[in-house]
């Protein structure tokens, strides 16, 4: 690896300032980002209490000199640009040689680190921005920073962090998305000591596998320097979820993400979303990175071009295994895996046994369902808007099982921290502080994003907090309705099944009827067939 140095106050005028760190999960992801960009082939990260006590990233990449590493805890040192034109192109992880200096001055910490040509390694000490001790420890080739204690000189950003659990969950999202994107590296993840995750280097589709479920379809397209990789991931946990890398970098683009789940609804039931994990390489000086101090955006010089070609790769029809292929009667009735959360609705319907009593006739006007009962002969009408309101109203009384991970950022909902409780009754787990979505019931899955700014709406326009549990799940399942035509997911073998094994006679939480049977024998007399 080439020497670390100091940058020139020209191309540090140029970096987008702010602060790296954030929490225990900008820590892990700023130390995994060197780790990788040193070449490592294996990567071991520890957090103890969800980072708050220590957090630990050892690698096994190329190590520094004890020059180097004294210089790397220092302000805008860095080895991987130099000119202000280098940050034109930027082909590493990490460019604004900020990381360790933000870390080692607002935390408890301790590098070790050699290189492979040296016989010895160096240890460096620092506390809250203060070296405490330079040292030679002997070591394998690698490095292994050690952060005890964040922010224990700043007790206004300590006493912000989150519980356990919520770091630990944005620590696992920052290390799921390495691992996926980079497969080729072996990660191991331990918190408090227990292993979370433990993953052997793998092909792409192995790692999907581990991590999120089978890749049930894949495309690649390569086109003037772009090169664009998809994977569509059949998955219990991640149902809906995007994973977008460019450049092996993971970036959120909201727009894009929305359009995507927008085709795929077109194609799957809700309960069947895939995950989508997409892989964009470009030529590096077609982005630029240098936009937001955690680099989880970057700008495109041809946006709408890449988006295209992105959704394009969506919505073409040959590979995509889902065989929707609107037929009169689309159901296929699959049993959930094995290991599956069984908190799908879809497992209301309980075993594989076919709906052979009911035949599917077809729909009318856009929301009624038609079945002919093939005991009695008559005819059954079945109101999909209502049948689907019943649903959702029943899974939020229910108990709160249903539960799914995510990691969804919505800006706003900070202002809303108030109305923790109903989030959590409604079955969203939130964090209000980084505005980040942590989990949703799974009657919100697959639309989550438009059932939580429903969700919003309604909190900042109603006075919602004096309602009782079951005035408010009525709301909210009318917000859950509202948000997209969720009526286009209920299909008419599900419903048959749903009301043979809860009885015909449902109706919706605001009291309208859900099904309505009309007997064979008035139309038999209608038609005068009948004396
Ligand atoms: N795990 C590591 N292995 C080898 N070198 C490292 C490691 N972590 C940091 N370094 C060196 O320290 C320098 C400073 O790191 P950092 O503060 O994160 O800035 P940046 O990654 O932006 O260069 C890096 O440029 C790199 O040369
Ligand atoms: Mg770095």
């Amino acid at each position: 690896m080439p020497k670390v140095k100091r940058l020139s106050p020209l191309v540090i005028k140029r970096i987008a300032a702010g602060e790296v760190v954030e929490r225990p999960a900008s820590v892990v992801k700023e130390l995994v980002e060197n780790s990788l960009d040193a070449d490592s082939s294996r990567i071991v990260v520890r957090v103890e209490d969800g980072g708050k006590r220590l957090i630990e990233v050892s690698d096994n990449g190329t190590g520094m000199s004890e020059e180097d590493a004294l210089l790397a805890v220092e302000r805008y040192t860095t080895s991987k640009i130099e000119s202000p034109s280098d940050l034109e192109a930027i082909t590493t992880l990490g460019f604004r040689g900020e990381a360790l200096y933000a870390i080692s001055s607002v935390s408890m910490f301790v590098m070790t680190t050699k290189r492979e040509e040296d016989d010895v390694g160096t240890k460096v000490v620092v506390h809250g921005g203060v070296l405490k001790e330079v040292s030679r420890v002997p070591r394998e080739r690698g490095t292994t920073v050690s952060v005890r204690n964040l922010f224990f000189n700043l007790r206004a950003r300590r006493k912000f962090l989150r519980s356990k659990r919520t770091e630990e969950s944005h620590v696992r999202r920052v290390l799921m998305e390495y691992a996926v994107c980079c497969p080729h590296v072996e990660f191991e993840y331990y918190e408090d000591g227990q292993p979370y995750f433990l993953l052997p280097r793998a092909s792409v589709e192995d790692r999907l596998s581990t991590l999120l479920g089978d890749v049930i379809d894949e495309k690649a397209l390569e086109d003037d320097g772009l090169v664009l990789k998809l994977f569509l991931v059949k998955t219990a946990r991640f149902q809906g979820d995007i994973f977008f890398f460019v450049n092996k970098r993971a970036v959120w683009e909201r727009a894009l993400f929305a359009s995507i789940r927008r085709q795929l609804k077109q194609k799957f039931l809700s309960w069947e979303l895939p995950a989508v994990v997409l892989f964009a390489e470009v030529n590096p000086a077609m982005i630029d990175v240098n936009v937001h101090p955690s680099k989880r955006e970057v700008k495109f010089k041809e946006r709408e071009k890449l988006f295209e070609k992105v959704l394009s790769m969506i919505s073409e029809k040959k590979s995509f295994l889902s065989d929707a292929s609107g037929t009169s009667y689309p159901f296929r009735w699959k049993k959930p895996d094995r290991g599956q959360e069984s908190t799908q609705l879809t497992l209301e319907t309980g075993g594989g046994e076919e709906a052979l009593s009911y035949r599917f006739v077809g729909e009318y006007a856009g929301v009624f369902l038609l079945y002919e009962d093939l005991e009695s002969g008559d005819l059954v009408v079945v109101d999909k808007h209502a049948f689907h309101e019943r649903l959702i109203f029943d899974a939020i009384l229910g108990d709160d099982a249903g539960k799914q991970p995510v990691f969804i950022p919505f800006p706003g909902l900070k202002e809303l921290a108030c109305y923790e409780k109903l989030f959590s009754f409604l079955g969203f787990d939130v964090d209000f502080e980084s505005e980040v979505v942590l989990s949703v019931p799974s009657w919100a899955r697959g639309r989550e994003e438009s059932v939580i700014s429903e969700l919003c709406f309604l909190m900042k326009n109603e006075e919602v907090s004096d309602l009782s549990h079951e005035e408010l799940a009525r709301k909210a399942c009318r917000a859950a309705v509202k948000a997209g035509d969720t009526t286009s997911y209920v299909d008419a073998g599900f419903v048959i099944k749903v009301l043979q094994r809860r009885g015909f006679d449902l109706s919706c939480p605001h009291g309208r009827p859900v099904v309505v049977r009309l007997k064979k024998s008035d139309f038999e007399s209608f038609f005068k067939r009948r004396r």
